[in-house]
Parts: C-alpha cells; structure tokens; sequence
C-alpha cells in the first residue's frame, strides 16, 4: 500500500487539508513523488478556468500501467490484484494475481497493436462485467490509446452516438452478458449499432457464454484466437501526464452525452490519494465496489484507484437480488471483504425484501462500508449500518462526478466524524463553495447553495471531446472563476457538507444520470409526438424516476398502445435504464411568453405537490396547468 500517503487520525487531516489549501504544488507535488515517473514534471500546476485551461505535471513522462501493474511485481507479484465472483454462484470464480494480470493486459495490448492501434486512437469497449474488463481498459492504456467504456445497458443507436463522437477505430465486444436471470446479446446490439459507424474498421468479440454470435468477415474476431501465442510483454508507450486516458461519456442538462476527457497523470495521482485515504485499505484486505465499471466509480474505483495502491479488489458480475437478495452478503462472507461500496439504491431496494437476508450472513470480515451516486436517506443509512456494519463499521458517504475523476467530500477510513446523511469533509486538496444566486460564496452554516469548487485538483476533467467550448459553457461559465457542479448542498457549523442534488435538468435514477433533453430527444423521434417534457420526481427505491409530459398531434384513443410506442423509442434511442415510470398526454405544456418549458411547475405536478403552483397568470396559456393536474397519474 502507499503508506507514506495514508493519513491516519483526524488531526493529521486538518493539518493535510491546511497545506493543501496553503501551498496546493507543494502538497500535490510531494504525494506525485509516489509514483513511477518515467520523466518528473517542470511545473505541478497551470490552470485558469476561464478557458478553462488545467495542466497538472507538465512536462512529466508516464505510463499508467507501469504505475496499476509494473511497480507492484516485486513486492506484491504473488498477491491477489482481482477476484471475480460470477453471475451465477454455482459457476467458479476466478482469481489473478498482480504478475498474471500484468502478463493478460500485455498480451491483449500486443493484439490491440497488432490490430493497428496506436497512441491517441479512440477503443470503445462494451463489455459485462467480467475480467477482461478491466484488462481491455488496461491494454488501452498500455499502448497509449484512450478508452470508451460504454455501459452495457445502452442501446444500440447510444452507442452508435458515443462511437461515432469519439470516432473510434476498434469496438470490444462480447457474445452477450448474463445480469441476473437475464441474459443480454451484446454482439447483436454492437452489430446494429456498427450499421452506422463508419470509423470502426475491427470488431473482437470475447466469448463469455458460448452463444456463437454472428462474425461479420474482415471486421469480427475472437479474444481467444487473437490471444493465442501473443507475447506477454508488451512495452509500456510514454505518455505526456496530460495525454488522454479515457472518455467516459455523461449526460448533462442540455443536448446529447458528452464525452468527458481525463487525463494520465493527474488522474492517476487523485485516484491513487483517495483510494488509500477514503477507503483505508491494508495489505491483506480485499476490497469490493458493487458499481459497475461502465460508470466512472467503476473506473477510478473498481479499476485505477485500488490496482494503483496494490489493493486486491473483487469484481462482481451479477446483480443484487440473483439468485436471492442476500448475494451482496453472501459474497462478502465468501471472499471475507474488509471494505464494501454500494449505492444508496441497492440498499433501499435490499431492504424492500427484510431483515432476514442479510441476517443469516456473519459479515465479520466488515471494516468499513461507503456509499456513492446519489444522496442517502437516514433510513438507508441506519439499516446499512446496522444490519450491514453491526454498528461496528464507519460508514463513508462519496460525493463526487464523472467530471471530479475521483471522491471530492467523503469521511475518511473510520477516522472522520460521522453523520447520517451528509457526505462529510472534503478531501485534501479540494477547494468547495456554496454560492447564493448571485454568484456570492456563502458564509453562513446550515444554507443551501449551488456546490462550486475555486481550485483545481489533479483528477478534474480537462475538456468534453471534441468540443471545448461546451465544456467551458457547461462547468464554467455559470460563475465565473468557478468549476460548478450542477448539485445544490448546503454545510453544517463544523464544515461538514450534505448534498441535497441536482439543481439542473439532469434526473438521477439509480444512481444513473441522464439529462432531461436526451429523454426529450428519445420521446421525440417517435413521429406521433411533438413535443415533450420531461421531469424527475422523488421514488421510494430508486431515488429518482422519470416523468414524461408528451404533446402528440392528438390525444391517443388507446393510451396504453401510445405509451407503449414512446417506450419503444427510449428503449431504442437510450436503453431500458432511462424508461419514464409515467408517461401522461397532455394538449400542450406550461410556457412562458418567451416559449420556455416552465419545469418547475412540471415538477410540482409530477411530486403530487399542487398546492403552491405558483404564480401561473404569466403562462403563455395558463389553462393548460389546469389540464394538466385534472389528468395527472
Ligand atoms: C450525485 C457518480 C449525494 C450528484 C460518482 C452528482 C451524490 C452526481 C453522491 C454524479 C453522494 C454522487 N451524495 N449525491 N455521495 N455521489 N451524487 O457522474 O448529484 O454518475 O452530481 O458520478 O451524482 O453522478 P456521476
């Protein structure tokens, strides 16, 4: 472990943080020392956000890679880097080491190189959650090209967008996945979504369930054949510490997806620093987050952050409640797990099903338990902590963004002051704000405002692809001099932060964000409607769902046949992981005079909350909110 970077007690915390705030190069620059430099840097940081430019360790030398696996074959070649736990519990599960893991990911590199990829190409991977994974994103990083992991929930026509936007040359694939009792055809989604990427020259295709999918020729091969006699060393390509690593793509509240850009050196140093000091890892622990990696905790903390700090982390391919809601706990028992991350979410819906799964598990290997994605309610939290850390474990509550790369406020270890619902301190290193509407830092405790960091940290996004400007327009520009989050939050006297959400249009739905504009987007293509809206509202399980208004040319006579065909068109343009839960027809939607959709009354509508509607006299046509509250679901 990175010992020299593990802070130990609360104190040292407040003294790290003081310096960090004081003197950000000289404290960044000393935990950058960490690591292995194939060149040191000229400069620890140049930035301005008005740009935004932000380089972290300009002029250093690095491969990633020689940082995940190369520094850790010494000491720790023989150890466990990754276990992986299967779908089905009956199969076996598989475990490598840190010297067969090195070895895998230089032999999938020397066939990515093979293939004729080299430093700067775009790899799009779309893959369960199964080793290969993690190796495939690793073999990216090990040549020098940047990876796109695309979740594998996401429709074809989402991966044909996200394909296309980063214009990548080579998709990696597998036969179909199992999740739960279900069973997805990964290949069939890849191949319909590839009838409109005219970049993508070759396709590999692991074969994860023998399915014999169909091979289109010149284009399709097998993982294994290509593995086969390939060398197990495969030199590490020297990368600039602000050459592209990833593009993990994201929703935000206008538009399409955007393909957020982290870079190698930074990234690495901040998920590496969290890692060790959120999560407290020991030599021998095993550490296990259930994200999966199609998301960014899945990349900084199933994938970068642990393999960097020579953690040993469990990979898990299956779902919560398969084959009954007691497989979190009865994994956990079986690779006595040290550190457990999960979202809000799956613990609500785990407690949908009672006690009794998770009593018949010891848990005894617990020592400490996290939560990520979305905001955790007090009974969410009190059943985890009972149940889950038999009041024994400290529970660390990560907030954080694909756009922050790695945890931003969070409890540290168990060593951190402890209250249920809010996220805690931030990290050394982070700089947060609460501003009011008018863009003013707010002082006070205990007020709510827009959550905005002053200061760069070296995990932070560096552009959107392809398109900087949007990057600036949407992180940058709403107060000037300031990186702004999209969340509202507001801190207690002691400095401790809760998060309130998002104060955007972008809904979060099990832990999964997707902008309001991309749902519209969907609900639109369908040709009987004209316009829609779409709004989030509170749900017991999920956090959020999503709500659709939809204008079509007339209200349907068979509503049940219409949203059936707006379903089709999310599932299609999205995937099933972005369905509205209700879909109401409405003759047209609340607007100001200036044609802007007014979502807050939608909103309202949408939580039942008609009481204070507001003033609605200014509406464009104020009958309509009549409307649309007589026939409300
Ligand atoms: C929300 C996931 C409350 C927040 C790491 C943020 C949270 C969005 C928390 C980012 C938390 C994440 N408490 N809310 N601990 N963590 N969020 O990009 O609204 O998938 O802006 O990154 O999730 O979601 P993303």
């Amino acid at each position: 472990m990175m010992k020299s970077l593990r802070i130990r007690s609360f104190e040292e915390y407040k003294e790290k943080y003081a310096l960090s705030v004081e003197n950000p190069e000289t404290f960044w620059g000393e935990i950058a020392e960490n690591f292995t430099w194939k060149e040191k840097w000229d400069q620890v940081l140049d930035w301005n956000f008005d740009e935004p430019k932000i380089n972290w360790f300009e002029g250093a030398k690095l491969n990633i890679t020689e940082n995940v696996l190369d520094r850790h074959l010494e000491k720790r070649g023989n150890k466990l880097a990754l276990i992986w736990e299967p779908n089905d519990p009956k199969q076996r599960f598989i475990r490598y080491t840190y010297r067969e893991l090195h070895e895998l990911v230089c032999q999938f590199a020397n066939v990515l190189k093979k293939k004729g990829v080299v430093k700067g190409d775009r790899v799009c991977i779309y893959l369960p959650m199964i080793p290969e994974l993690t190796i495939a994103m690793l073999a990216c990083a090990r040549i020098g090209a940047v990876h796109s992991v695309i979740f594998a929930g996401f429709s074809a026509n989402a991966i044909a967008d996200r394909v296309n936007d980063a214009q990548a040359k080579l998709v990696i694939t597998a036969d179909g996945l199992n999740r739960g009792a279900k069973q997805i055809p990964l290949k069939r989604v890849v191949d319909e979504a590839l009838e409109s990427c005219p970049s993508v020259k070759e396709v590999i295709v692991y074969d994860s369930l023998a399915w014999m999918p169909n091979m289109v020729a010149n284009r399709d091969s097998w993982w294994h054949e290509l593995v086969d006699n390939e060398s197990k060393v495969c030199e590490a390509e020297v990368m600039d510490a602000e050459d592209m690593l990833f593009i993990l793509y994201t929703s935000g509240s206008t538009g399409n997806p955007k393909g957020v850009v982290h870079t190698c050196g930074g990234y690495m140093v901040y998920t590496a620093y969290t890692f060790q000091n959120v999560y407290q890892c020991d030599e021998s622990d095993v550490y296990w987050s259930s994200a999966d990696i199609g998301w960014i905790t899945g990349h900084s903390y199933t994938v970068y952050g642990p393999l960097l700090t020579g953690a040993t982390v469990l990979m898990f391919e299956g779902v919560p409640t398969f084959p009954d809601p007691g497989r979190f706990w009865q994994v956990i028992d079986k690779h006595s797990v040290n550190q457990f991350l999960t979202a809000p979410t799956a613990l609500r819906s785990l407690m949908a099903h009672g006690e009794d799964h998770v009593l018949s598990y010891s848990l005894d290997s617990l020592k400490l338990l996290g939560t990520v994605g979305e905001p955790i309610n007090d009974e969410a939290w009190k059943w985890y902590h009972l149940h889950v850390g038999k009041e024994k474990c400290a529970i660390v509550d990560n907030w954080w963004q694909t756009e922050t790369g790695g945890i931003m406020i969070s409890g540290l270890g168990n060593i951190s002051p402890m209250k249920p619902t809010y996220a805690g301190f931030p990290l050394p290193g982070v700089q947060p704000v609460l501003l009011n509407q008018e863009g003013e830092e707010i002082q006070e405790a205990d007020v709510e405002g827009y959550l905005c960091m002053k200061f760069p940290w070296p995990g932070m996004l560096r552009t959107t692809y392809g398109d900087h400007e949007r990057c600036k327009a949407t992180y940058f520009s709403q107060y000037k001099g300031y990186y702004f989050s999209g969340d509202g939050a507001k801190r207690d006297k002691n400095g401790m932060y809760r998060i309130i959400g998002r104060i955007d249009d972008v809904i979060n739905v099990s832990g999964h964000r997707f902008g309001t504009a991309e749902i519209e987007n969907a609900i639109n293509t369908n040709s009987k409607v004209i316009e829609s809206a779409v709004v989030g509202f509170p749900h017991p399980v999920k956090g959020q769902s999503i709500y659709a208004f939809v204008v079509c040319e007339k209200l349907p006579e068979d509503p049940i046949q219409a949203r059936g065909a707006i379903v089709e068109s999310v599932v299609s343009q999205i995937g099933k992981i972005a369905l509205p839960e209700k879909i109401q027809f409405v003759t047209g939607l609340p607007k100001t005079r200036s044609g802007k959709i007014m979502r807050r009354i939608l909103r309202k509508i949408a939580e039942g909350d008609i009481s204070n509607l507001g003033d609605t006299s200014t509406l464009l046509d104020p009958l309509i909110v009549d409307e649309i509250v007589e026939s409300a679901l």
